[in-house]
C-alpha cells in the first residue's frame, strides 16, 4: 500500500507552462491511496477504482493513461503482473488539486513497494509525468513534481534542460482556506484554450506571463521571510492576471470576492481554472470566518489547511 498527497499551486499557474516560475505546495492531509494484492497466475493486472470509473483489466483499456503507467512500471521494474491495484482518493477530481498526479504517484509507489523496490522522487516524478501527458496534453510537470517530492517547491521549465526544482524556504506557517467551486473542469481544457490564445496573440500573452513571473519572484521573497501581509496582495494580483488570461469563472470570482470581503489577506483561483478550487491566505484567527463566507457564497466545500514553516 502506498499514498500520495494532493497539491495546490500557490502562484504562477499557466505562465509556468511557458517557462515562468511557479510555487506549488503539497497538502499532506488529503491523499490518494493505491493497494496492490496478488491474483491467481495468468490473471494479468486489474485496476479497481470504485470512486473513479469502476474496474478494468489493463488489456481491455490499453489507451487509458493509468493502464499505460501500470504496464510501463511492470515492464521496466519486473513487477509480478498478476495483481489487483485498488485506488481510493480523497482528492476531488478535475478540481485543481492534482488528483491525477497523486493517483499515479500512489500507484507507482505501491507497485515498487510490492516488488521490494524504491526510487528517488525525481524518478517517480518522471514516470508520472508521462502518464500526466495522457490526461493534460502539455503539462509543465509542476503537479507530478510537487506530489512526488512532497515539499513546497519552486519550479521553472528551462529550454533544453531538465526543469529547475528547488525546495522553497517558508519563514512562518501559512494558513490557507481552500474553497471548492464545485465545478469540475479537466486541466487540459483551459490549458488548451490558453495555448490557442497565445498562438493567436503571442505578444499579449507573453507580457501577461511576464507579469505573473514577476509576482511569483516577489512571492518567493515574502514566503522566505514569513510575511503573509506582503504575500496576500501578490496572490490577489495573480488572480487578476489569471482573469485576463481567461481562466477564471463567475463561480471562482465570486468565491475570491467573498474571501476578500471576509478579511482574507489575499485570494486567487488555484490550478488550471474554469472550475475547481480557489485559495485564500488568512491569519489563523480569521480562517473559520472565511471558510463560512465561502460556503455562504456557494462553495461546495471549504477547508482550512496550514503549510508548515521549513526548517
Ligand atoms: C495545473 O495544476 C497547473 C497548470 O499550470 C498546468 C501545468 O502547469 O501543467 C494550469
Amino acid at each position: 500500500m502506498a499514498t500520495a498527497p494532493a497539491k495546490l499551486i500557490l502562484c504562477g499557474e499557466h505562465a509556468v507552462v511557458y517557462g515562468r516560475p511557479a510555487i506549488a505546495l503539497p497538502l499532506a492531509d488529503i491523499r490518494a491511496t493505491a493497494t496492490v494484492t496478488p491474483l491467481p497466475g495468468g490473471s494479468g493486472p486489474l485496476i479497481s477504482a470504485p470512486d473513479l470509473g469502476g474496474q478494468w483489466r489493463i488489456t481491455e483499456r490499453p489507451d487509458e493513461p493509468l493502464s499505460g503507467l501500470v504496464m510501463a512500471v511492470i515492464d521496466r521494474f519486473g513487477v509480478p503482473p498478476d495483481i489487483e491495484i485498488t485506488i481510493r482518493s480523497a482528492i476531488p477530481i478535475a478540481s485543481g488539486m492534482g488528483s491525477g498526479a497523486a493517483i499515479a504517484t500512489a500507484i507507482v509507489r505501491a507497485l515498487l513497494a510490492y516488488s521490494g523496490q524504491t526510487l528517488p522522487p525525481a524518478a517517480i516524478s518522471e514516470l508520472v509525468y508521462e502518464s500526466e501527458r495522457g490526461y493534460h496534453g502539455t503539462p509543465s510537470g509542476i503537479d507530478n513534481t510537487v506530489v512526488a517530492f512532497e515539499q513546497p517547491i519552486w519550479f521553472q521549465r528551462r529550454p533544453s534542460l531538465p526543469p529547475l526544482i528547488e525546495p522553497l524556504p517558508i519563514g512562518a506557517p501559512l494558513t490557507l482556506v481552500v474553497g471548492d467551486s464545485g465545478v469540475r473542469s479537466p486541466t487540459r481544457l483551459p490549458v488548451g484554450a490558453v495555448r490557442e490564445r497565445w498562438q493567436a496573440d503571442p505578444a499579449r500573452y507573453e507580457a501577461l506571463f511576464d507579469q505573473v513571473g514577476a509576482l511569483v519572484e516577489q512571492a518567493r521573497a515574502a514566503l522566505a521571510t514569513g510575511d503573509a501581509v506582503r504575500l496576500g496582495p501578490l496572490l490577489s494580483a495573480n488572480h487578476e492576471l489569471l482573469r485576463e488570461i481567461g481562466v477564471s469563472s463567475p463561480e471562482l470570482d465570486r468565491l475570491v470576492a467573498a474571501a476578500h470581503a471576509a478579511g482574507a489577506l489575499g485570494a486567487k483561483l488555484a490550478g488550471a481554472g474554469w472550475g475547481g478550487v480557489m485559495l485564500a491566505l488568512t491569519t489563523p484567527a480569521q480562517a473559520a470566518t472565511i471558510a463560512g463566507a465561502l460556503r455562504a457564497a456557494g462553495a461546495a466545500n471549504a477547508l482550512v489547511t496550514t503549510i508548515a514553516a521549513t526548517g
